[in-house]
């Protein structure tokens, strides 16, 4: 801990939530460095963790840096299907709108999080789980693949060992755990657990165990069914049929709409597509960077469009749009009908920008 306070400075957060996280934030404590505590407020967590979080503020002397989901998702969510959705189409696309594109947003302010991941808490997701890795999913300060290291120092630590050390050291912790609770997520999706269960029993247990992760250690869901090239993880459940890409400057374009496109000698402007498949955890890391290229550039004169191109749409791209894994950025020029292929697998606003503004 101390190393990691020292080289990453205000770099590094520990994300906060449950027991081993007040571990983590006891330890930075005992370092005598500062340190930084983010939590997703996702709003609907049980009033005995907001008293939680509250005291474990006053106690170290902190302010938490709680992170917020967007007001106009929540609303378009809820408004079309209703406060509980999750328990009829699974918790994905909920926990994409609370807890995801939050962190996301949270983890672009830094190098490096910290996280509470124990192998032993989910045997069917987190059994491999290393104790620092590049994070395989999102993306930190300086943007692109690689740019954002994710520590779980807990890792290969027992839960008994950690509520051994919050015992000694006199932590606080979250009363709802005197009442049968061990994984504490959000109040709709999170339950007490008998003896002898195990603790992942308690969170969204109407789904399958494989689909247990919510979105923010999605790197731990292992591919099933050969993922594209091997190399993107698609997640189960409802969460593969949630689209992506979702700003209001962004034109979806149809099998016909790209194909009218490609086929343009002259355009009256130039375009920047991403061909995507909303289940692919590389195009959802680039989601909110390519978002914010498109309202960069609205009324700018360059367009930008998205097409879905898996499924049956799959053997189309990789012939006519030179798909290959996802996601394939291609720069369609105003004057020639080839497009140009988006060089790298840094996809950060200002990388994609400075593309569009080479080539335009
Ligand atoms: S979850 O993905 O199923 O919700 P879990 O509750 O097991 O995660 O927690 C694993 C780690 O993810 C925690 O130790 C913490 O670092 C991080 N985490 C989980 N929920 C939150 C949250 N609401 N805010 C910040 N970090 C969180
Ligand atoms: Fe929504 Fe439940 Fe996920 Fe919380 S845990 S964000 S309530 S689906």
């Amino acid at each position: 801990m101390d190393k990691a306070l020292e080289k990453f400075g205000n770099d590094i957060a520990i994300a906060f939530s449950g027991a081993e996280d007040v571990a983590l934030i006891e330890y930075a404590h005992l370092t005598g460095r500062p340190y930084r505590v983010f939590s997703l407020d996702t709003g609907r967590l049980n009033p005995e963790t907001y008293q939680f979080f509250d005291t474990v503020e006053k106690h170290y002397g902190i302010r938490i840096e709680y992170m917020f989901p967007d007001a106009v998702e929540v609303q378009a969510l809820v408004r079309t299907k209703g406060l509980f959705s999750f328990y009829e189409d699974g918790h994905q696309e909920c926990c994409r709108v609370r807890k995801v594109r939050p962190l996301r947003r949270a983890l672009k302010g830094l190098r490096a999080w910290i996280t509470g991941q124990r192998k032993d808490q989910s045997p069917g997701t987190r059994s491999e789980i290393p104790v620092v890795q590049v994070d395989p999913v999102f993306e930190g300060l300086d943007g692109g693949a690689g740019s954002l290291v994710k520590w779980n120092p807990v890792a290969n630590v027992e839960g008994h060992d950690i509520w051994n050390f919050l015992h000694a050291m006199n932590v606080p912790v979250n009363s709802l755990h005197s009442k049968g609770y061990i994984s504490i997520g959000c109040e709709p999706c999170t339950r007490s657990v008998l003896p002898g269960q195990h603790e992942r029993e308690g969170r969204w247990w109407w789904e399958d165990a494989k689909a247990k992760e919510c979105g923010l250690h999605k790197g731990n869901i292992k591919q099933e069914g050969g993922g594209e090239n091997g190399k993107a993880a698609q997640s189960n459940g409802a969460a593969t049929e949630t689209d992506i890409f979702t700003s209001q400057n962004l034109v979806t374009l149809s099998r016909t709409g790209i194909e009218n496109l490609a086929k343009l000698e002259d355009r009256k402007e130039p375009w920047i597509v991403v061909l995507y498949a909303p289940w692919c955890q590389f195009c959802q890391a680039m989601e909110a960077s390519y978002d914010e290229l498109a309202d960069k550039l609205a009324g700018s004169g360059v367009k930008v469009g998205k097409f879905r191109a898996d499924g049956e749409q799959k053997e189309f791209a990789q012939k006519e749009l030179q798909l290959g894994s996802f996601p394939t950025i291609l720069f369609f020029p105003k004057h020639s009908s080839q497009p140009i292929k988006y060089p790298t697998e840094k996809r950060d606003v200002n990388s994609l920008l400075a593309f569009v503004n080479a080539l335009r």
